[in-house]
């Protein structure tokens, strides 16, 4: 393949491409450095503000009361004790850690009653930007061609990008972290500083019945009443610097934070969303978009559509199950979901098919001197997803099929425990102590494993898995009688055995693994995986990001000759703003919704007989009393959830919602079914995101929990 390119460099350099915001209504999620170009937008939706109130290098800006919560939420600081708000299900793990049979906080709810009982979350960070910077000029200089005038070669670019990445990452000053992340399939690289605070504190989680109220049933759909909140504290050094935990730290003073606007929003509002979306697909090519469609949301679909039979027919029959499988269910249930919903979105618009179009457009502006370069793009990545596609379901078969019964992967993760003790048995020096290390890791695995393990369960679904997976993949696929092996005599299988052989286990023992019939199905399986698919799947993402980087730049050149129009980069967990309108849509034929959802709706769907849809007594009582205090809305009623036409996808949880002001309305926390497809395609018609309302959020930490020293804290703009 060869593809020349022209001037290019020098357009990079001086900021993002050419940008007008008039071009595609509000899609979008934009990089708050240049929301400049987006401001007259907003302001003609009802923005009060300016761009610079958002993001300013040089003073305190809503940006810096945003956090990134954990791996993969949003956050937002809302008091002047660093108070941090973000979903209940991102802060599940951490209210599920300090959770017992005694203290049960995720089933009852957890408040601590002073700064003292708020419970250390180890592990937990949460991450401030500090600022963001344009690296283009530094990271691809002399990268597209070699002084002889022929193409850098691709792996030699790679090389030099991770390098020249690394050396900036290095430059981070204590509690810092520098990441450097590519823009436009690498044709921009912007350097992100973060100031990292470890020291969070688990302040308060609503029952489970109110923060997953609707459970799975009612996830990625609206109408929807799930209070999805938690609240967190930041902790800092007695100079409000970062600091490990200790309990000499002070909670921590912000820079900024959220004022609360207990007005709320309505149909027609503004509405602004700070956060940190994570992936997003909007630029892929039709073979792209296909490869989607007909491989990897079908494969997926259907192996967790069989997983998932069997694990809920097993919930059914059993209360224990239903425990133990109940949030495995739910991590399972929410991709399956998604990608339901995303197939059928991309069929409706037929995104394929458009991009087939605009595909013809692009071949006809190619055939012109302008963009001659790009000629050969297109064509070549058609061909790289025709290979692609046969290593991609095999990756899949992998993923869905072959590590849907868990103790595979479970049998597996004693590799590196069965190497210590080859290495501890040979005497190699510090090898025992390392032995013992790995030992006790494994024990407490062990034991959090089999607490949410149910054999039988996992073997119905091996069975089931087996199956249906021959017909997919080329790989071996063991029989009823290998399988009934792995769940006879095989050790992983049978919690009690296993406990007692790792309870105290000698470097000699590992033979009782090593000949284990699962642990060496696992092994065979996985090293299949690492050495024969990882590899072809990586060869050709790799030449399909760099195609995919170079019909990017050709894409936004084209665009560049024929008028203005807007490339917001694509989402890769770096911060954005996304704004849009509170906004109902009409999810199908005669159906219209409505932009909010309130508590008599939680009383509608009140169901003591399904545990999705039980409702607490306390609450029930403030209904019937209408004792909603300072959180009604104008005409009484108690809202819960609310819909807007906010571009955001997963990693946006925990965001704040912002009004025209700038002050908190509301804290994002899904999208709806029928617009999940937005990460390849936005539908202004469709496509809504699901926010909680602040007020639903305050009156259940002040009225339903009593927790007036949080309500205190907080700083109100009106009442
Ligand atoms: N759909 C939301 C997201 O993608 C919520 C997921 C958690 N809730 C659940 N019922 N599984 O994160
Ligand atoms: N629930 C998602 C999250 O955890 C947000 C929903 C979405 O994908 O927009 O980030």
């Amino acid at each position: 393949m060869r593809i020349s390119v022209k001037t290019f460099l020098p357009l990079l350099t001086g900021g993002l491409f050419l940008f007008c915001a008039a071009a595609r209504a509000d899609e979008g999620m934009w990089l708050p450095m240049f929301l400049k170009q987006n401001e007259a937008r907003m302001q003609e939706l009802g923005f009060k503000l300016t761009a610079e109130d958002v993001y300013d290098v040089n003073a305190s800006s809503l940006k810096d009361a945003v956090v990134i919560f954990g791996g993969g939420c949003t956050g937002e600081v809302v008091s002047p004790q660093g108070l941090v708000f973000t979903n209940h299900h991102c802060g599940y793990g951490y209210i599920q850690e300090h959770s017992s049979l005694e203290h049960d906080y995720l089933t009852d709810g957890f408040w601590a009653e002073s700064l003292r009982d708020e419970l250390p979350c180890p592990g937990l960070k949460v991450r401030f930007l500090k600022e963001m910077r344009d690296v283009s000029e530094v990271m691809l200089a002399g990268l597209e061609r070699n002084d002889d005038g022929t193409p850098v070669a691709e792996n030699v670019r790679r090389d030099s990008i991770d390098a020249r990445s690394r050396r900036l990452m290095k430059e981070a000053a204590q509690g810092e972290e520098i990441r450097v992340v590519p823009f436009y399939y690498g044709n921009q690289y912007f350097l992100f500083v973060y100031e990292v605070y470890e020291d969070v504190r688990l302040v308060g989680a609503p029952p489970s019945n109110i923060g997953k109220f609707g459970g799975d049933t009612d996830n990625w759909m609206f109408p929807r009443h799930t209070g999805d909140f938690s609240v967190f504290r930041i902790y800092a050094d007695t100079a409000n610097r970062p600091a490990p935990y200790s309990p000499e730290n002070k909670p921590y003073s912000p820079k900024r934070y959220f004022k609360i606007d207990l007005r709320g929003c309505e149909e027609g509002d503004f509405t602004m969303v700070i956060g940190y979306p994570g992936r997003t697909q909007e630029y892929l090519s039709s073979y792209g978009v296909e490869q989607v469609l007909n491989q990897e949301d079908p494969m997926r679909i259907e192996a967790r559509t069989l997983r998932l039979e069997v694990i809920k027919a097993a919930m059914n029959r059993d209360a224990k199950t239903r425990i133990q499988y109940a949030a495995k269910a739910a991590s399972i249930a929410n991709g399956w979901k998604k990608w339901i919903g995303e197939a059928k979105g991309i069929e409706r618009l037929d995104v394929v098919g458009s991009k087939r179009e605009y595909e013809k457009l692009f071949g006809e502006w190619t055939a012109t001197p302008e963009g001659a370069a790009y000629a050969s793009v297109l064509p070549a990545l058609q061909e790289a997803y025709e290979g692609f596609g046969a290593v991609q379901g095999e990756a899949i078969v992998f993923q869905e099929y072959v590590l849907a019964p868990e103790a595979v992967r479970f049998a597996y993760s004693f590799k590196a425990l069965c190497e210590a003790a080859e290495k501890a048995a040979s005497g190699e020096e510090g090898a025992v102590e390392k032995f013992a290390e790995i030992l006790r890791k494994r024990q407490t695995a062990a034991e959090d494993f089999y607490k949410n393990y149910n054999p039988e369960v996992d073997r119905e679904i091996f069975e089931k898995m087996a199956a249906r997976q021959a017909e997919k993949s080329s790989a071996a696929v063991p029989d009823p009688s290998q399988i009934n092996l792995f769940y006879t005599k095989s050790v992983f299988t049978q919690p009690q055995k296993m406990l007692a052989l790792l309870q105290d286990f000698k470097p000699a023992q590992r033979k009782t693994i090593l000949n284990d019939p699962l642990y060496r199905y696992a092994l065979s399986v996985y090293n299949r995986y690492i050495t024969h698919t990882v590899p072809a799947v990586a060869l050709y993402r790799r030449q399909i990001d760099s195609l995919q980087r170079v019909y990017m730049r050709g894409q936004m050149e084209m665009q560049k000759s024929s008028g203005p129009e807007t490339f917001y980069p694509d989402a890769n967990f770096t911060m954005r703003v996304a704004y849009g309108q509170v906004n109902g849509f009409s999810p199908s034929d005669a159906l219209v919704c409505k932009p909010y959802t309130t508590l008599k709706g939680i009383m509608e769907k009140e169901n003591p007989d399904i545990y999705d849809y039980v409702v607490e007594e306390r609450l029930k009582e403030l209904y019937r009393n209408a004792d909603y205090g300072r959180y009604a809305n104008k005409k009484g009623e108690m809202p819960v959830a609310f819909i807007g036409t906010n571009h955001t996808t997963g990693g946006n949880s925990g965001s704040p919602v912002l009004n025209a002001e700038g002050n908190l309305v509301g804290i994002n926390f899904d999208r709806n079914w029928e617009g999940t497809m937005s990460d390849i395609r936005y539908d202004a018609q469709m496509c809504r995101n699901i926010m909680l309302d602040i007020r639903y959020c305050l009156f259940i930490i002040d009225k339903f929990a009593g927790a007036r020293r949080l309500i205190d804290e907080l700083e109100f703009v009106e009442n």
